[in-house]
């Protein structure tokens, strides 16, 4: 059976995979990743023949290759980062290749989300605090409106995906008071790991000070300074 395996790549650290997206990388006769993001070590762990980075690359590009090695009978994984879930652009490469007759299953991973979360050693809902968490993204070049002025008028835990070119004017546009507790986490578990812990009236200078224009997460809420409100236990630990 022709099969294409979408695997989550994790945030960075190539031992954030799960065991069987690992297993899948090693054993790979063919690997499409995407090269601006996925760590190179994780690339290298795969003995893969064909290793194909799709950073730039049209969907006409990849997918018919993906198609033709999984006909031919090869193992071909699809190497996303963080979770595919997540703005991982998978499921236009899905419905082209079920329509061409290849199966495809998905292996979650960890997002970047959770890897900044670990590193902030936050709690993304927290009793009394916030029990919601909303994940967007702003306007851009494949975005004509964002939600963020809306959005950002709940008291929740708020996180801000691609945008870190542009963390003042999506700090601009959000509607939180000055002193809500924020961060930005770039390149969350690789070594050059930066984590800044603020406010929304610091975190865009802070973030402009640290040179951070990529592959970061704004975040915002109360659950960002846990002693804001007084630490209540969860009914779990009463
Ligand atoms: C195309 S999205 C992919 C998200 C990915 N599917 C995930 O679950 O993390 C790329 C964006 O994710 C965020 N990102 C990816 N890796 C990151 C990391 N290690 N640390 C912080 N943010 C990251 C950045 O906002 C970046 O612009």
């Amino acid at each position: 059976m022709a099969e294409v395996y979408f695997v989550g790549a994790g945030p960075g650290d190539p031992d954030l995979i799960t065991v069987k997206g690992m297993e899948l990388v090693k054993k790979a006769d063919v690997l499409v990743y995407t090269g601006s993001l996925v760590n190179p070590e994780l690339v290298d762990r795969s003995k893969a023949q064909v290793k194909v980075d799709s950073h730039r690359k049209t969907l006409e590009e990849i997918v018919p290759l993906m198609a033709r090695h999984a006909r031919e009978g090869s193992l071909v994984v699809r190497l996303h980062t963080g979770d595919p879930s997540l703005y991982g652009a998978i499921i236009e490469q899905i419905d082209l290749l079920e329509k061409a007759g290849v199966t495809c299953r998905v292996i979650p991973g960890v997002s970047s989300l959770f890897g900044a979360a670990a590193a902030l050693k936050a709690q993304l809902t927290q009793t009394g605090v916030s029990d919601t968490l909303i994940i967007t993204r702003p306007a851009g070049a494949t975005l004509v409106e964002d939600l963020i002025p809306d959005l950002s008028t709940f008291n929740t835990t708020f996180v801000v995906f691609l945008g870190s070119d542009k963390i003042r004017e999506v700090i601009q546009k959000t509607r939180f008071p000055a002193d809500t507790p924020a961060a930005v986490v770039y390149h969350a578990s690789w070594p050059d790991e930066i984590v800044l812990r603020g406010t929304v009236a610091t975190i865009a200078t802070q973030a402009e000070e640290a040179g951070i224009r990529k592959s970061a997460l704004l975040m915002v809420g109360d659950v960002f300074d846990p002693e804001r409100h007084g630490l209540t236990r969860s009914v779990l630990y009463t």
